[in-house]
């Protein structure tokens, strides 16, 4: 196992599976049904330059049912970084000192990298702008294990904003791994990153694109959802204009994938129809639960290395 986990592009199958496995382990922790004592004399920074409610929420849950303990910033404006211009490089060698582990997320790419390059403890990437958010994908691709039982055959598509979301390429590199089918789902504005493709074909991933999302929800096994982002867009208008392209609604997979798995990272805005929730196949709910568990198995992985 990598002493940090910034990206899903570097982890062999070997490492997914391993995690994936490690994860079911703690179940019963996340469903609240047992308290550890695994990170005991631990402490996670948690350290969110960017809003989340889930993310840092669980981080810390997990940490706290596992018996460790948790400093957080939550808000950038009470730091030094957002307030004084501190560096992430000087940040990341104070924390260390502080912490046993970190979960850090910020608006800018690379920051998670430059952050554990300067760091004397494990670093966890919660997301560094637009690039990569690693714990969000392990728990979205152990959600779709869990909820099918296998991850190889699978046709699984992605809709909504690809562009600026972080979280649809970093599981579209953890199923480069399997023997899997993608399809990206986006407007002709808000495309899958030219890079992740490139990279997917380099790995002679089978993949293909359409705008038509009626169209593309034919087929399919699993369709993630990603809410286009607001809080990544410059031009408010263009975000208007975009904002409701998609809307799944019950009708929509009643008529074409009936029994597809749907997975959204949350929070939805208006991409799924409430009348959605209710159906079998809605697992984004049961999703964040995973997210406890999920980041229960890094936790430990990372800090107990
Ligand atoms: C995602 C994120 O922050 O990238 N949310 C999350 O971590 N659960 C997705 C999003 O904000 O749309």
């Amino acid at each position: 196992m990598q002493k940090h986990l910034l990206t899903t592009k570097s982890l062999s199958k070997e490492e997914i599976d391993l995690i994936l496995q490690t994860a079911e382990n703690f179940e019963p922790y996340a469903r609240k049904e047992k308290r550890g004592d695994q990170l005991k004399g631990k402490v996670l920074g948690a350290l969110f330059y960017e809003p989340s409610t889930r993310t840092r929420l669980s981080f810390e849950t997990a940490m706290i049912r596992l018996g460790g303990d948790v400093v957080s910033v939550a808000d950038i404006g009470t730091t030094s970084m957002g307030v004084k211009g501190e560096t992430v490089a000087d940040t990341a060698k104070v924390i260390s000192n502080f912490v046993d582990i970190v979960a850090i997320r910020h608006p800018e790419v690379g920051s998670a990298e430059e952050f554990a390059n300067n760091a004397s403890v494990p670093v966890i990437n919660a997301g560094d702008g637009t690039n990569q958010h690693p714990s969000q994908a392990l728990l979205d691709l152990f959600t779709i294990k869990k909820e099918l039982g296998k991850i190889d055959g699978l046709t699984v598509g992605f809709s909504g904003d690809l562009k600026f979301g972080r979280t649809a390429n970093s599981l579209a590199y953890l199923l480069a791994n399997y023997d899997v089918k993608l399809k990206f789902i986006a407007p002709k504005a808000l495309p899958m990153k030219q890079k992740v493709k490139d990279d997917l074909n380099e790995k002679g991933v089978n993949f293909e694109e359409t705008e038509d999302f009626n169209a593309g929800l034919s087929g399919l096994d699993v369709l993630y959802v990603s809410r286009v982002q607001k809080d990544r867009f410059t031009d408010m208008n263009e975000y208007e204009k975009l904002k409701d392209v998609y809307v799944l609604d019950r009708k929509l997979v009643e008529e074409k994938s009936p029994d597809m798995l749907i997975l959204h990272a949350l929070p939805r805005v208006n991409e799924i129809a409430k009348d959605v929730d209710d159906l079998k196949g809605a697992a984004y709910f049961r999703q964040v639960q995973n997210g406890v568990t999920m980041r229960m198995a890094l936790l430990s992985m990372l800090c107990n290395l």
